[in-house]
């Protein structure tokens, strides 16, 4: 088991935002957490990363105790989140942005000294990580100027160049058009296929969601209600009425 969660909790004031959560990821699968708005999923992922610390529960990586961790250390060990679009030096070309990501992942964020053969093996890492996300002709554009998809990518390649055994993506397919959603899904496909890496992937387009994962875990009210592969998801009483009011054929 690659992650494991057990009995995490995290409350906002008196709200119990993540309730005695327990599940785990497994090597190599594409598990995603759904629930309607507000059900705690953002905040798990939260919890997950290192960006929020629990107020319960323990979280372990391949055995090992990763609680409270910050997301930096968690890189180390190979824990990746994709960033959101805000995370991306928009006036920085793409292919500095996957380099300072690997720079980051070498420890040379406060390096002064820098030969040319390290930079040339960086920018060499960073066209390969670019090249397997298909984004080759567009290392020298700024990245801001990227098409939303293209961004998405970008996310993708600065998690990929951390080197992660798993990477947790919170709405990958978020605001994207139905042919950028099929782009970033066939990514997460080869994330799993080609790199062998676990994906966590919160989102609520629950149709490509249930086309994509291998397991899927679903959150009510910051509690897992229901837990398994997508068709015995799909026909849980208790996932159909979380959703009775949402969006579940979204
Ligand atoms: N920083 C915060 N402060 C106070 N309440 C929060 C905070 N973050 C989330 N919440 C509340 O916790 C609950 C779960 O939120 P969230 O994890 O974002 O749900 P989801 O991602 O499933 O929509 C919501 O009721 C939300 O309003
Ligand atoms: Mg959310």
């Amino acid at each position: 088991m690659t992650l494991q969660i057990n009995g995490l909790s995290r409350r906002f004031g008196g709200l119990k935002a993540v309730n005695d959560v327990t599940t785990s990821i497994a090597d190599r699968a594409i598990h995603s957490i759904i629930g309607p708005n507000g059900a705690g999923k953002t905040t798990l992922f939260n919890l997950v990363t290192g960006a929020l610390a629990p107020d319960a529960g323990r979280i372990s990586f391949q055995g090992q105790d990763i609680t409270g961790w910050t997301p930096e250390r968690l890189a180390g060990i190979g824990i990746a989140r994709t960033f959101q679009r805000t995370s991306i030096f928009k006036d920085l070309p793409v292919v500095e942005n996957v380099a300072l990501s690997i720079r980051s992942r070498r420890g040379m964020n406060r390096s002064l000294m820098r030969s040319a053969a390290t930079e040339r093996s960086i920018d060499v890492e960073a066209r390969d990580i670019l090249a397997w996300v298909g984004l080759s002709s567009k290392e020298h554009i700024r990245a801001g100027s990227l098409a939303h998809g293209f961004q998405r990518a970008l996310d993708i390649a600065i998690g990929l160049a951390l080197k992660p055994k798993i990477i947790l993506m919170d709405e990958p397919l978020a605001g994207m058009s139905r042919g950028d959603r099929e782009t970033v899904a066939t990514l997460i496909t080869r994330l799993r296929e080609e790199m062998g890496l676990a994906i966590v992937v919160v989102e609520h387009d629950v149709g490509m969601v249930m086309r994509l994962s291998d397991r899927i875990t679903v959150m009510q009210h910051g509690k897992v209600i229901a837990e398994g592969p997508p068709a015995a998801v799909r026909e849980d009483e208790a996932v159909k009425n979380a959703y009775l009011h949402g969006n579940f054929a979204a």
